[in-house]
């Protein structure tokens, strides 16, 4: 495959010159979802799917850019000179983003680039193709010009970009776990400190099973940055009533002795989320350690029906998903993964239940919906890399 896009590499931009190839993988999140900007806990890993780039450097101060997801578009042509966002710069936004996310910070790019880009994570699936494009872009920029930068570092620069370029106010879930993943392990990151620590995911006789729910609906973003406000509302009022910087410094009995500080209802509840899905994160982290499989899975559940209900980032399709899986015998836990809205599921399945899982949620959904579900059993794989 990596042959494939170097063949069309040197069709676009010709054979000459020194040729290097970097890989960053998707993610997808286990449990501890929309705590990452309330300094809470996330448990998620890096799956094996993922974006390429091929990269020439080039000698002038252009930047040429190809991806063979939009073939249409062609090659896009535009400068190291020319950092800013706009509308018709498309996908390109988020390498550029990265761009100016790097020379914001001193590190300037003293030559333009060649780059074709390659994804294999299905488009608008939740399982964080910009990420993957602003860790990949990190790697490329830290290689080509040899920065000084972790790949932690690479992480929070793409978060940044997405931030203040981009336009979503995205926590540093999706970039760490890009930037740091390792094969067959979970990360286990304290979003307030950023310290972490890998956990084995060792499901012994179970798989970890995407479904991908193919709706992804509109606002997003903005529902988003509106979840992001509503717990920044709540801790304020909260601060009122107790000493904490963050929702996640609060223990669940805390948060129900203080709630009363929020006035908002709806507030409240997006409270309450961040304090007990921290928590359930936190204990996820040790069932699993302790080989309790079964209470990983309930925890999951939990985490679902709080998502559902005091969150509210789920969606008819998704709940639909989950209710299917949570009534087969072997499914161990089953819920929502990633922003939501639409998206995907994230299930843990018994070996021998994988395929009439996929078989009873792929036809009910379908009746149901009127379309087709996709499942992917993944594998977990490392953070990005030179390939
Ligand atoms: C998106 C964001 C992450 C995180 C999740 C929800 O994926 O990019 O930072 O907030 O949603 O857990």
């Amino acid at each position: 495959m990596v042959q494939k896009l170097i063949e069309k590499f040197k069709e676009l931009y010709g054979e000459e010159g020194e040729i290097r190839k970097y890989f960053a993988p998707g993610r997808v999140n286990l449990i501890g979802e929309h705590t990452d900007y309330n300094g809470g806990h996330v448990f998620p890993c890096a799956l094996t799917i993922g974006t390429y780039g091929v990269v020439r450097s080039r000698e002038d101060r252009k930047l040429r850019f190809y991806s063979v997801n939009f073939e249409k578009l062609g090659v896009i042509e535009t400068s190291l000179d020319d950092l800013t966002p706009s509308k018709e710069a498309g996908w390109t936004n988020y390498p550029k983003g990265v761009m100016w996310a790097f020379e914001k910070r001193g590190m300037k790019l003293s030559h333009g680039l060649d780059v074709l880009i390659y994804g294999d994570i299905p488009n608008g699936s939740g399982l964080s193709s910009s990420a993957s494009l602003e860790v990949l872009t990190g790697l490329i920029l830290k290689e080509t010009y040899g920065f000084d930068v972790s790949m932690v570092e690479i992480a929070l620069i793409g978060q940044d970009s997405e931030n203040n370029f981009n336009g979503c106010n995205c926590g540093i879930m999706d970039q760490f776990a890009s930037a740091m993943g390792k094969k067959d392990n979970a990360i286990f990151l304290d979003t307030n400190t950023l310290n972490y620590e890998y956990a084995p995911v060792v499901l012994e006789d179970a798989k970890i099973v995407i479904t991908n729910s193919k709706v992804k609906h509109s606002l997003v973003d903005s529902a988003y940055n509106d979840r992001r406000n509503e717990c920044e509302q709540a801790l304020k009022e909260l601060q009122k009533a107790v000493d904490i910087k963050t929702l996640g410094d609060l223990s669940e009995e805390e948060f129900e002795t203080h709630k009363d500080a929020v006035k908002s209802e709806v507030c409240r509840r997006r409270a309450k989320h961040a304090v007990y899905e921290n928590q359930r994160a936190i204990r996820a982290v040790q069932a699993l350690k302790a080989g309790e499989i079964a209470a990983f899975g309930k925890l999951m559940n939990e985490s679902h029906v709080s998502l559902r209900d005091d969150y509210e980032v789920s969606c008819e399709e998704i709940d639909i998903l989950v209710d299917l899986a949570w009534k087969i015998p072997g499914v161990i836990g089953s819920r929502i993964t990633g922003g939501g809205f639409g998206g995907c599921t994230v299930s843990i399945v018994k070996n021998d239940t994988v395929d009439t899982f996929i078989s009873t949620v792929g036809k009910a959904y379908q009746e149901k919906v009127g379309h087709e579900a996709e499942f992917y059993v993944v594998e977990i794989g490392d953070g990005g890399h030179v390939i």
